[in-house]
């Protein structure tokens, strides 16, 4: 497992990681945004950097060429380590160039985005999108070490922090009570990374590939995940961390329906998503657009179709199947 530092100065961290672990040679790779707003915090380094365009469409075969280019031209070899600067592209699409480049180089993650620190920063999982599927290829490969600050959200756009909530309370509602107390209590950003960045390592340690107990984390993507593919056919994209919390209350109908969360938690957690996640959605006729994504989720193998759920607050069940018949009428207007 990777070294994961919660720090307030991260150059002061990196620069004893490096000397104690006798790095010399390393390269930063960033986008456009981080460039400009991150990069200086490593100015003392003087490492080479790599540029690549922000956003999700930076996932892409185009620019692990354009990447692997640049670290030839660089002279990388296989001591030198990538160090990703970034929220969840970056680290995605950088830590699948270091698990391919040479056959492997190590890398290290230093998120920038709220979401990369409590989620796509740890766990292993590298990848890029092709023809439009998301994270279709990729590979399991874990950062060497993960350095978390909060000092970079100080100029995350606010829409980028507020959607990030949604993995955060998604987190604490099927794997941490203590998390979902913290968040309903306080606002200490810092406690709550730090708590919900180990909430997903444990899950990680028990389950590396994602084969059982980590798919906990997939709470409200099934239906996120389907709701953000019918946006992106209708040209209509929303935020992941929108659609997850749409997800989310949708899924959490579907516990209270399958009788795995009493009415109480139930609305406990409704309320906290949507304190954290406002968002507004016309919910007519959009089971019928997004459904037949859900048949093609690769989390089911009948035509059922396979959710992660809460079973009480802080605990989760996966791989519970519900059909398409009892799915189709719910919405989540009127939830509390
Ligand atoms: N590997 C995993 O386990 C995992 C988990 C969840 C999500 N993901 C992936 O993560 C990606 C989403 O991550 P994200 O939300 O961080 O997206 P992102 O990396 O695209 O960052 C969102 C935006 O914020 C900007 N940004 C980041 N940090 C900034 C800062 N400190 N100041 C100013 N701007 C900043 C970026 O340039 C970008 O425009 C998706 O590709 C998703 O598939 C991966």
């Amino acid at each position: 497992m990777p070294e994961l530092v919660f720090t307030k100065t991260i150059s002061e961290s990196l620069k004893q990681y490096c000397s104690l672990n006798h790095i010399k040679n390393a390269v930063v790779l960033c986008d456009s945004n981080t460039k400009l707003h991150c990069l200086p915090t490593l100015s003392e380094f003087n490492f080479p950097v790599i540029v690549c365009p922000a956003g999700e469409k930076s996932k892409s075969f185009e620019q692990v060429s354009f990447i692997v280019n640049q670290l030839i031209d660089l002279n990388a070899d296989r001591q030198t380590h990538l160090i990703n600067l970034g929220g969840g592209m970056v680290s995605d699409l950088g830590g699948f160039v270091a698990s391919i480049y040479k056959r492997g180089i190590p890398f290290i993650n230093i998120p920038t985005s709220l979401l990369g620190m409590v989620d796509a920063g740890i766990g292993g999982k590298t990848g890029i999108d092709f023809l439009n599927y998301k994270n279709i290829i990729g590979a399991f490969n874990h950062a060497k070490a993960i350095f978390i600050s909060s000092e970079f959200l100080q100029t995350l756009p606010s829409e980028e922090f507020v959607s990030a909530w949604s993995e955060i309370v998604k987190t604490a509602t099927v794997a941490n009570l203590e998390l979902f107390q913290t968040i309903e209590n306080k606002t200490d950003i810092d406690e709550i990374i730090k708590q919900c960045a180990l909430t997903k390592t444990k899950l990680v340690e028990m389950d590396f590939k994602d084969l059982n107990i980590r798919q906990l984390l997939n709470f409200g993507h099934t239906i996120g995940h389907a709701l953000e593919s019918y946006q992106l056919e209708i040209n209509a994209p929303i935020h992941h961390g929108f659609a997850v919390a749409y997800g989310m209350l949708i899924e959490l109908k579907v516990a209270l329906q399958l009788e795995t969360i009493n009415k109480e938690e139930f609305n406990r957690i409704a309320a906290l998503i949507k304190t954290k996640v406002a968002y507004e959605i016309e919910e007519e006729g959009l089971f019928d657009s997004y459904s037949k994504y859900l048949l093609g989720d690769k989390k089911n193998n009948d035509s059922n179709i396979s959710f992660s759920l809460p079973k009480s607050i802080g605990n989760g069940q996966y791989q519970c199947k519900v059909s398409m018949d009892q799915l189709k009428n719910w919405k989540i207007e009127g939830i509390i």
